[in-house]
């Protein structure tokens, strides 16, 4: 499979997004947050804490996992779960890399592009 399909958008470079950082990707569903680790993971998920709605790309990013801003739960960047004896889940998007160059699939954002 290329980057080329029709279905991965690019939307960036690995150094745009700051290691354990993220970037905030506007779609005309709703904001996605683009997670980097520190080990130069990229993973997106919807912006959205699945506890009451917080802003996880402003939250602190910990291996393989971010923690909300606003009440302290902790979200799995893999699988979108809440991890511990919190249960929820946010919606995943499919990302790769390469040559550091960032792609999303775009195919359940129900759009060609993004804003
Ligand atoms: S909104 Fe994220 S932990 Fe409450």
């Amino acid at each position: 499979m290329t980057m080329m399909e029709k279905n991965w958008i690019e939307i960036g470079t690995l150094d745009d997004i700051p290691r354990q950082g993220a970037r905030v990707l506007k779609t005309r569903l709703g904001c996605v947050a683009v997670f980097r680790t520190a080990d130069d993971e990229v993973f997106a998920l919807d912006d959205k804490c699945p506890h009451k709605g917080g802003p996880l790309s402003q939250g602190i990013v910990h291996g393989m996992s971010v923690t909300c801003p606003l009440h302290n739960w902790v979200i799995s960047l893999e699988t979108g779960s809440a991890a511990g004896a919190d249960s929820g889940q946010v919606r995943t998007h499919r990302v790769r890399v390469e040559q550091r160059r960032i792609y999303i699939d775009a195919s359940a954002l129900h759009t060609s592009e993004v804003m």
